[in-house]
């Protein structure tokens, strides 16, 4: 089955609104629409940026989508600081992450709240990408299949067939996460190919071989391309790379 290619660059707390609109607009530029046509591209910047950039994308019907970083899990309410998935909607956010390693790591977000942050996008009628990936004490341990199969499980408990649809896994070794180390392609592949089997046997062979599935981890123009010829890799989430215009331009342009 036929799986667009997705490449979506994730900014973390980088960039002001300022030089968000400065970077959409050089990278969207440099764009070809036979490359945009080719693959999915979207930008995941700050909360404070995101209605900038979604007016910029709008109002020149630029060939991006709009991804946010986080989610509340609740609705609204008393929760200083927390930015509902109501919100996001509202702003046309496409895409939500759901348990990027940082949040996992620094903000100690558990396998329950990521699932709830899944659950929660797509009751907004957003696309979550869950973000899964073992470190590197449980890969020299061995463990790199388990801890992926694990995160998937309990990442997408409760999430029904037809909302899979909607649903983009990201695998991202935590080893290779701005760090200039990246999986062998071989490696990376292995890593979602398991997410897949985990996926098929969850669901349903349809629902795995649908699914798309990205890599993440050190993404550079110079290493995509090996990367998506992988048949298991479906795209790229990018982060270090995707702060130049230059770079993520060439990345999408290699994918
Ligand atoms: P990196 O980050 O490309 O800078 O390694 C990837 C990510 O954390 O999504």
């Amino acid at each position: 089955m036929a799986r667009k290619p997705f490449i979506a660059g994730n900014w973390k707390m980088n960039l002001t609104h300022l030089e968000g609109i400065k970077l959409v607009q050089e990278t969207a530029y440099k764009l070809t629409k036979a490359e945009t046509d080719k693959v999915d591209v979207a930008v995941i910047p700050a909360f404070t940026a995101l209605r900038s950039i979604q007016t910029l994308i709008d109002g020149d019907r630029l060939p991006l989508s709009l991804g946010a970083q986080d989610v509340a899990i609740e609705d609204s309410g008393a929760f200083t600081g927390a930015v509902s998935a109501e919100m996001l909607a509202a702003l046309d956010v496409r895409w939500v992450l759901a348990g990027h390693s940082e949040r996992r790591e620094i903000f100690g977000d558990t396998d329950a709240d990521v699932n709830a942050k899944v659950k929660q996008i797509l009751k907004y009628g957003m696309n979550p990408i869950l973000c899964v990936g073992e470190t590197l004490d449980q890969r020299e341990a061995g463990e790199t299949d388990t801890v992926l199969s694990h995160q998937v499980t309990k990442g997408l408990a409760g999430i029904s067939h037809d909302d899979m649809a909607r649903v983009v896994i990201a695998y991202e070794p935590v080893w290779a996460i701005g760090t200039g180390k990246t999986a062998t392609p071989e490696d990376a592949n292995t890593g979602c190919a398991t997410i897949r089997a985990t996926i098929a046997q969850l669901f349903n062979e349809d629902v795995g071989d649908a699914i798309i599935i990205q890599y993440g981890g050190s993404v550079k123009p110079g290493n995509v391309a090996e990367l998506m010829a992988q048949p298991d890799i479906d795209g790229a989430l990018v982060g270090g790379a995707s702060l130049s215009a230059d770079d993520f331009a060439a990345l999408v342009a290699a994918s």
